[in-house]
């Protein structure tokens, strides 16, 4: 099997990536490096174009010959499309219709795409499954929310069949601190440059975890399952608190952390675990990677390549 990766030198695209290798697929890869590294790819076999999705032309080109398109290139996270709306949607939305109409006119026809719990907006529910209302609160969520959309449109219109696993908060290796980054990168740089921790209100505010190598595992389940067009949910199943979540890092990491506490920021959801029943009855996922476990090769990783 052939695939194309948007995005593959990014943190979950290169998992995916390597997933796919050791699976013995052959893999090209379109990333921009706007916030991907090579550096994520050494080592791996693949046909690497360094384009931009958002280019007409090269996105036609990156689908020939291609069996399935696993679809991660974005414009990632709330904040950063706050701070830069209309290059969110450009890369979200207009990226993603440069990927249909390449894989239309190429005849690709099944995708794989990376969405987003941010669709869903502020959460009413304690378990979200997949009818959770959708109330995309941000440019993000908005973006992820129309692309996924527009792929579901194409499914309709097109032989195209596509699968839309709507991830919540993923870790592992490759996952590098940056600004607008999630909380378990912000947590290790805190604690191995010795520097304090923000807690964000009292700390007892949860989130579901998900290592990115059951992430990898789910993103190739669903491109080698028979299962017709869907949205899927994708989490552990579980959720911790912040604090908690803290207390095993320290743990790991052995260093004396200094917390320090902050107001709970606005638009900062309570609660958030994914009902990952539907992951599990059409493509027999579950998360298999225990947080301690995943955690503790995350530090050692970290430690080797981010310090
Ligand atoms: N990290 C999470 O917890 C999380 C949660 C929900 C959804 N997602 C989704 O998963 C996908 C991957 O996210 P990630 O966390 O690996 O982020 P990432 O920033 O590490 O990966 C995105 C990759 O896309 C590339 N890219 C960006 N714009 C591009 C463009 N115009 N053309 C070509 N390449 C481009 C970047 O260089 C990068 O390699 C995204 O679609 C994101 O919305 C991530």
């Amino acid at each position: 099997m052939k695939a194309l990766v948007t995005g593959g030198a990014g943190f979950i695209g290169s998992n995916v990536v390597k997933f796919l290798i050791e699976k013995g697929w052959e893999i090209r890869v379109i990333d921009n490096l706007s916030t991907g590294s090579k550096d994520n790819l050494n080592g791996l076999d693949i046909d690497f174009i360094n384009g931009d999705i958002c280019n007409e032309k090269t996105a036609l080109e990156v689908c020939e010959n291609i069996d399935v398109v696993f679809h991660l290139a974005a414009c990632v996270g709330r904040q950063k499309s706050i701070d830069h709306p209309q290059l969110d949607s450009q890369i979200n939305l207009l990226g993603t219709i440069n990927i249909l109409e390449g894989m239309r006119k190429k005849g690709v026809k099944r995708i794989i795409y990376s969405s987003s719990a941010a669709i869903f907006g502020e959460l009413i529910e304690t378990s979200i499954d997949e009818d959770h209302p959708q109330n995309a609160n941000s440019p993000y969520g908005v973006s992820k929310l129309a692309a996924e959309k527009m792929i579901l449109s194409y499914s309709e219109i097109y032989d195209i069949t596509a699968i839309c696993l709507r991830y919540f908060n993923i870790y592992g290796e490759n996952q590098r601190f940056d600004l607008y980054g999630n909380v378990i990168p912000i947590f290790a740089k805190r604690i191995f440059s010795k520097e304090p921790v923000t807690i964000y209100g009292d700390g007892e505010q949860t989130r579901d975890f998900v290592n990115v190598k059951d992430v990898a595992r789910a993103n190739y389940l669903a491109a080698v399952s028979n299962v017709e067009t869907q949205v899927i949910n994708l989490g552990s199943g579980t959720s911790i608190t912040i604090n908690k979540l803290l207390d095993i890092m320290k743990g790991i990491s052995t260093v004396k952390v200094l917390v320090e506490n902050q107001p709970m920021r606005a638009g900062d959801v309570r609660d958030c675990k994914a009902n990952i029943n539907k992951a599990y009855s059409l493509l027999k996922f579950d998360a298999q990677i225990e947080l301690n476990e995943g955690l503790k090769e995350y530090m050692f990783w970290y430690r080797e390549n981010c310090l």
